[in-house]
């Protein structure tokens, strides 16, 4: 806590908190762009942030991404003492890599606190008529129904051009992505720096809506590089939101636009 005082990270956490409406702000010191340990770090204080608000039973939707492999690499069985919880993949997958996917996450979280967890076996864009059929399945109906009933999420945030590279997107897309000025990306939404939603992935699972009435969101998102795609989702981001996050990012969101 002094080391924090020192660097100012308490005063930045009220900042971003305030400008932003936020429930709660965590400011880790450090650049994860730059040292994996403070990625580390995020994924710490996202854990003991979670363990605070988990009382009863809950459903939590997590979202892919290292920055998430990070928080479940630091979740502990402690989290579960007082609660009975079920993680749940917010969506499908991002192409082959298998590490990161939300599902492998959600496996692995389980694990880490002794809970339950459910996989969603669907790829992350599907087809319209494809759609149609996966809905209808009853096990994807399960999970389908657990997500939208989620009181806990745990998402990641990326830079707009940064997922559409890692999501292998069409040449096409990617024109239409920069037209549009995208800048961040969460659960499949890709937003310009006023927040707005630019585009959208034609994805099962988590919504916008549901995320509006969802009663602890946790965006875990740190590095230099994100600064300004965090601060341009945090103007659409609920007030449950609790953002972890570190020094370096928490400078470029503060930064005036
Ligand atoms: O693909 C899942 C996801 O959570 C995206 O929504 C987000 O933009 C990205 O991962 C963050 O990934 P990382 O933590 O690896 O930067």
């Amino acid at each position: 806590e002094m080391m924090k005082e020192l660097a100012g990270l308490n005063e930045m956490e009220m900042k971003i908190q305030k400008r932003f409406q936020l429930q709660q702000v965590v400011v880790v010191p450090g650049n994860s762009d730059e040292s994996s340990w403070v990625k580390k770090e995020l994924g710490r204080a996202c854990s003991s942030s979670i363990k605070k608000h988990l009382v009863g039973k809950n459903i939590i939707a997590v979202t892919g991404g290292t920055t998430m492999a990070a928080v479940a690499e630091m979740l502990t069985p402690e989290i579960s003492q007082k609660s009975e919880n079920l993680f749940v993949p917010a969506r499908g997958g991002i192409g082959n890599d298998v590490e990161n996917q939300a599902n492998t996450i959600c496996a692995k979280m389980a694990d880490q606190t002794n809970s339950q967890h459910r996989v969603f076996h669907i790829p992350d864009q599907v087809s319209q008529q494809g759609y149609k059929a996966f809905i209808n399945e009853p096990s994807i109906r399960e999970v389908l129904q657990l997500i939208s009933s989620a009181n806990i999420v745990i998402h990641g945030i990326g830079e707009a051009m940064a997922m559409a590279k890692r999501r292998n997107t069409s040449q096409s897309e990617c024109d239409k992505l920069i037209q549009n000025k995208a800048v961040a990306e969460a659960f499949g939404y890709y937003f310009n720096e006023n927040g707005e939603v630019v585009h959208k992935l034609s994805t099962i699972g988590f919504q916008l809506e549901d995320l509006m009435k969802t009663k602890d969101v946790f965006a875990v998102a740190g590095g230099f590089s994100k600064g300004k795609a965090i601060q341009a989702y945090l103007k659409r981001a609920p007030n449950s939101t609790i953002l972890i996050t570190d020094e370096a990012a928490a400078k470029g969101i503060l930064k005036e636009i």
